[in-house]
């Protein structure tokens, strides 16, 4: 075969309509309308680690989809969320990352709310009298909040699926690593925009075949144990985990073995575990140390990408120094895997943003194992439910 005129290069692949995806889902805007409301407005959203907020009255903002959030943690331990906008006239109140206070205070007209999102103090509130508005009447809006293995969960329908239900077993594999024992804590946070639509990213972290673009996942990960032992699991809500993987790092240069003594608990030191939340979460843990991705689009073009490293809460400050830096050789601003990610994702954005490409082929079947793309049918399956417009035709009617 050889290379395509126009119209020969705008049929879809010669592949069943599940096997791949056309290139409006990344450049349509209508289709990013859909994305915000039906997806992102109705599914469980990653705010922070709870080690974040670790001690009452700490908070931390988060930028969710155009939606501005608080997290705060109340005088009684309990974790909340709201909207951080302010009633009066709609401000954004706090700027600030992440802080500890009792009393947030709106720098506009000075209006105050306090851990639970009470308002505590409107000054000259006797000008509302005639109409009488009261403190009582304007709290901040609450967001639901729900934690599973440290992770804070929050979500903007009321009406959603509890947690628990929403993840079922999805991250099952990481509740001995992350809460045996004293638990783990953030050690690294990171944030990038990057110039491509969200779900090309979100791919990065479901595309096993991918392995081979980057030099030391050759090296280490592809021999250290047979492809055929992995196994592809996909969960209900759009959800997939990969077990079988492992990692020999005395087979690039430059990095030592991993120390079993640092194996986080219940697992080996060369043990590579993985697992994605539908839509915008993927949780991996490389033995030693975790990461986490939150995936967050700005707009249709472009990216909010937050990288977290988690080591063990208490470690000494040598066997902290050992987890930083197994986990920045893979994952840091400046290790081998994500800045290649990172230009893979803006790879596709030039391809797809202005719609030279046309479609993606996501045909692997290596029968869950291997480097099979279980896991972008998967996404992209509950995508389309969840959008009511197939991937492969996204500009097909909506389903009601
Ligand atoms: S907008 Fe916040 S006090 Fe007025
Ligand atoms: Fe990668």
């Amino acid at each position: 075969m050889s290379a395509r005129a126009a119209e020969a290069w705008s049929k879809p692949p010669a592949v069943p309509e599940t096997h791949y995806v056309s290139g409006l889902v990344y450049s349509d805007e209508s289709v990013f309308a859909d994305e915000k409301r039906r997806i992102f407005d109705r599914t469980w959203h990653l705010a922070c680690h709870e080690s974040e907020v670790p001690e009452p009255y700490d908070f931390r903002t988060v930028d969710y989809v155009g939606t501005p959030l608080l997290v705060v943690r109340g005088a009684d331990r309990r974790i909340r969320t709201f909207f951080n906008v302010c009633p009066h006239r709609g401000a954004k109140i706090v700027h600030e990352l992440s802080g500890n206070t009792k009393r947030f205070t709106c720098f506009y007209h000075l209006w105050s709310f306090d851990a639970v999102g009470a308002c505590t103090d409107i000054p000259r509130q006797e000008g509302y009298q005639t109409v009488g508005l009261k403190k009582d009447d304007v709290g901040l809006r609450e967001v639901r909040t729900e934690i599973h293995v440290g992770l804070v969960f929050v979500n903007l329908d009321d009406q959603a699926t509890p947690l628990g239900q929403y993840l079922g077993k999805a991250l099952d594999a990481f509740e001995g690593p992350m809460t045996a024992g004293k638990g783990l804590e953030v050690f690294h946070y990171n944030r990038a925009i990057i110039q491509s639509n969200w779900k090309a990213w979100q791919e990065t972290n479901l595309d096993v075949y991918h392995e081979f673009m980057h030099v030391l996942l050759r090296r280490t990960q592809m021999t250290a144990a047979p492809l055929e032992d992995r196994k592809v699991t996909v969960h209900p809500n759009g959800h997939t985990s990969i077990a079988g993987l492992r990692a020999k790092y005395e087979y690039y240069k430059g990095m030592q073995s991993r120390d079993d003594r640092l194996a986080l608990p219940t697992l080996r030191a060369d043990d590579f575990i993985f697992g994605t939340v539908f839509p915008h979460v993927a949780v991996l843990a490389r033995g030693t140390t975790m990461r986490i991705d939150v995936v967050t689009p700005l707009d249709a073009h472009r990216t909010l990408i937050e990288w977290r490293g988690l080591g063990v809460r208490g470690d000494s400050a040598e066997d902290r120094q050992a987890r930083v830096r197994h986990h920045n050789q893979y994952w840091g601003p400046f290790g081998r895997n994500v800045p290649e990610d990172a230009y893979a994702a803006e790879a596709a954005e030039m391809g797809f943003g202005r719609g030279a490409a046309r479609f993606q082929v996501i045909a692997r079947d290596e029968g869950g194992s291997g480097q099979d793309d279980g896991m972008l049918r998967a996404f992209y399956g509950e995508w389309s439910r969840r959008t009511g417009r197939p991937a492969a035709n996204p500009s097909n009617a909506p389903m009601a």
